[in-house]
């Protein structure tokens, strides 16, 4: 029970990162603020923590909106008792190249995937702050490290979560707060099959395509948990600022 008390709130927590995390943080003791864009989705998830036994409460939000945002935060804090986690994971991908990018869609990008960790931080950090401390685990990505094909907003998205990270713990680690990204190789969630409709291809060749590495296979959601519970608990108390990859050996 490495979270044993810990009160954490999980963003895109319906789906397939978030989901598994979810449930992590709460076989590891943790009570779970599950929130997503999908209200029904973040629902079942909760409503699965609770029949195993734990804590949890879905809230529906778009974590690109400062009042959301600040509903969230409040939210959570009231039903938890308080903020020790964040993992700030909700993320979209748009796998286009720079000249076929509307500025719509280049904006929704960076508002889903940087925008809204600001903002969480923007909020939840006085809490952690007055609290003695928290850990706040923000996902990059492996094309956040390395760049990546025809996904110029979501590469660039990934980068700025990177650097961000490392500029909040310089920041914020005096007040205690340990923030630290998780950077996915390609990991099997509905956001891969989405790419493969996206760009038009055959999804069986993507999924193949992208088992592609050291280890043979894709990433599956619980082995990204593993790391997040990891970070986000005592047992990473010397770790800050750092960019985990969890990858399968993909990135050279
Ligand atoms: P997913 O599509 O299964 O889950 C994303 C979740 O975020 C969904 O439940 C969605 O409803 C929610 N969401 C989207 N926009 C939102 C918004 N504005 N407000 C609140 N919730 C919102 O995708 P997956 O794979 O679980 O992705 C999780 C994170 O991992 C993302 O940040 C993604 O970029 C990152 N990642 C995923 C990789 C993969 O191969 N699956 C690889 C590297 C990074």
């Amino acid at each position: 029970m490495r979270l044993e008390g810990k009160k954490a709130i999980v963003t895109g927590g319906a789906g397939g990162i978030g989901r598994a995390t979810s449930l992590a943080f709460a076989a590891e003791g943790a009570s779970v603020a599950v929130v997503d864009l999908n209200a029904d989705a973040a629902q079942a998830v909760a409503d699965e923590i609770r029949a195993a036994g734990g804590t949890a409460v879905a809230i529906a939000a778009d974590v690109s909106s400062e009042p959301d945002i600040e509903r969230v935060v409040a939210t959570a804090q009231q039903e938890l008792g308080g903020i020790d986690v964040v993992f700030n994971n909700a993320g979209i991908i748009r796998r286009t190249t720079a000249v076929e990018t509307s500025v719509e869609e280049w904006d929704r990008v960076f508002g889903v995937n940087v925008r809204a960790i600001f903002l969480m931080c923007k909020h939840v950090v006085p809490i952690m702050a007055a609290a003695g401390g928290g850990s706040i685990v923000n996902t990059g990505s492996g094309w956040g490290l390395k760049g990546g094909g025809q996904a110029i907003s979501y590469c660039a998205s990934k980068g700025a979560v990177v650097n961000m990270t490392r500029a909040l713990a310089i920041d914020h680690g005096p007040q205690g707060i340990r923030v630290n990204s998780v950077n996915p190789g390609d990991v099997d969630t509905g956001m891969l099959r989405d790419e493969a409709r996206q760009l038009g291809q055959d999804q069986a060749g993507f999924l193949a395509e992208a088992a592609e590495r050291p280890l043979n296979r894709m990433g599956q959601p619980s082995e990204i948990a593993a790391a997040v519970v990891w970070l986000a608990s005592d047992d990473s108390s010397y770790v800050t600022g750092s960019a985990l990859v969890v990858d399968g050996g993909g990135i050279a």
